[in-house]
């Protein structure tokens, strides 16, 4: 059975953390498995498209980027001590949200494509390059698993009705 996790939201210091590196054995453990199992659940049930393990209280490197996001994909991306190269020099600014920081929105600069390099659901080594929103979600993620968050980056701080999905 899988669980709605609890979110960890801004200034909880959990989440100003440097997450935790996982080998490949702790990857394949049962109880990491379900934590993979459990965020995906948790993630869509808040509408979200992206969460990393610190939003839930684990200590792991673990970002989750929904399936609506990496479309050529076809599945929700599940990757392990996630790490981005090959930043494009082009950037762009647009509007953020974040699942830990409620009713607050911003405008964060990001690159428009990065290389997606980590380990898979399973502990294999997997590369991918992404674009636009992907790489976005990819690099708000990543932020996550080292204590930033994106109203450190973002300008045009606002306050919305709309719930943040990152
Ligand atoms: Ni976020």
């Amino acid at each position: 059975m899988n669980n709605i996790l609890p979110l960890v939201t801004h200034p909880d210091e959990r989440l100003r953390r440097v997450a935790q590196a996982l080998t490949a054995t702790q990857i394949n453990s049962p109880e990491m498995q379900q934590l993979c199992e459990d965020m995906i659940k948790t993630m869509y049930a808040d509408d979200g498209i992206g969460l990393a393990a610190p939003q839930v209280a684990r200590d792991a490197r673990l970002i989750i980027i929904g399936k609506d996001a990496v479309p050529s994909h076809g599945q929700d991306l599940v990757i392990f001590n996630p790490e981005l190269s090959n930043y494009s020099l082009k950037t762009a600014h647009d509007e953020e949200g974040c699942l830990s920081v409620p009713s607050v929105i911003g405008d964060v600069e990001r690159h428009v494509g990065v290389t997606l390099n980590g380990l898979s659901r399973t502990g294999q080594p997997f590369t991918m390059m992404l674009k636009d929103f992907a790489a976005r979600v990819a690099q708000h993620e990543c932020d996550h698993l080292n204590g930033i968050l994106f109203i450190d980056r973002a300008i045009n701080i606002r306050t919305t009705k709309k719930r943040g999905a990152l």
